[in-house]
């Protein structure tokens, strides 16, 4: 999809704070450092506009991109990040739930894991939270570009047994350096938020 229309139009830490538009919203969820912003850049063609960076952490607030007033994207603080505080992470992880419990126009979340790796235990916990609340959820593994094709039929396996993935939720391999997976993303996000 092609946007000419793209704006952070706020960095809410507080559901006041949140659009008012009633437009459909997709969060982006995953640790800290694991490609949230770079995805939402890929997806929209655009190179710095979600900041991305290699301190993690950096994402501390939620950012609403307003794309072309058809949707939002919504990029969530990255957890899991052992360097900030205990009461930061508390902070985190409130702003977080909030939204994902409260939030009437989020279709979907677009749940992000490293394809090299095995998914951490906060992974796991924030999948199992999205099941329980039964939001609709797409696994993303990105990074994909850094393991060996041979590699992947053994990394899917390990990602749906760690997570024990819903059957109807789907796993997409997707890179930021080479765009794989940008289609399927798209898809995904027009079904959900109904484009
Ligand atoms: P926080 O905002 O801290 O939660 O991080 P984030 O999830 O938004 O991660 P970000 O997009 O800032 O990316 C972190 C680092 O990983 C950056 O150095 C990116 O360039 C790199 N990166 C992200 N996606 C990919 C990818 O698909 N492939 C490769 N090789 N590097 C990636
Ligand atoms: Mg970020």
């Amino acid at each position: 999809m092609q946007f000419s229309d793209i704006k952070l139009v706020i960095s809410a830490v507080d559901p006041k704070q949140y659009p008012t538009d009633g437009l459909p919203e997709i969060a982006l969820s995953g640790r800290s450092n694991v490609g949230k912003s770079s995805l939402i850049n890929t997806l929209l063609s655009r190179k710095g506009l979600a900041r991305t960076s290699s301190t993690p952490g950096k994402t501390q607030t939620l950012n609403f991109y307003n794309i072309a007033n058809r949707l939002y994207f919504v990029d969530v603080p990255g957890y899991g990040y052992a360097k900030v505080s205990k009461k930061q992470r508390e902070q985190f992880g409130h702003i977080i739930e909030t939204y994902l419990q409260t939030r009437k126009q989020m279709k979907g979340v677009v749940l992000l894991v490293d394809a090299r790796h095995a998914p951490t235990s906060d992974d796991v916990s924030m999948y199992n939270y999205l099941k329980y609340y039964e939001v609709p959820t797409l696994v993303v593994a990105t990074k994909v570009d850094k393991i060996k094709r041979g590699q992947r039929v053994k990394q899917t396996k390990l990602i749906i047994s760690a997570l024990d993935m819903d059957p109807n939720d789907e796993l997409i391999f997707f890179s930021s350096e080479t765009k794989e997976g940008h289609d399927a993303v798209w898809r995904w996000i027009e079904q959900r938020s109904q484009l």
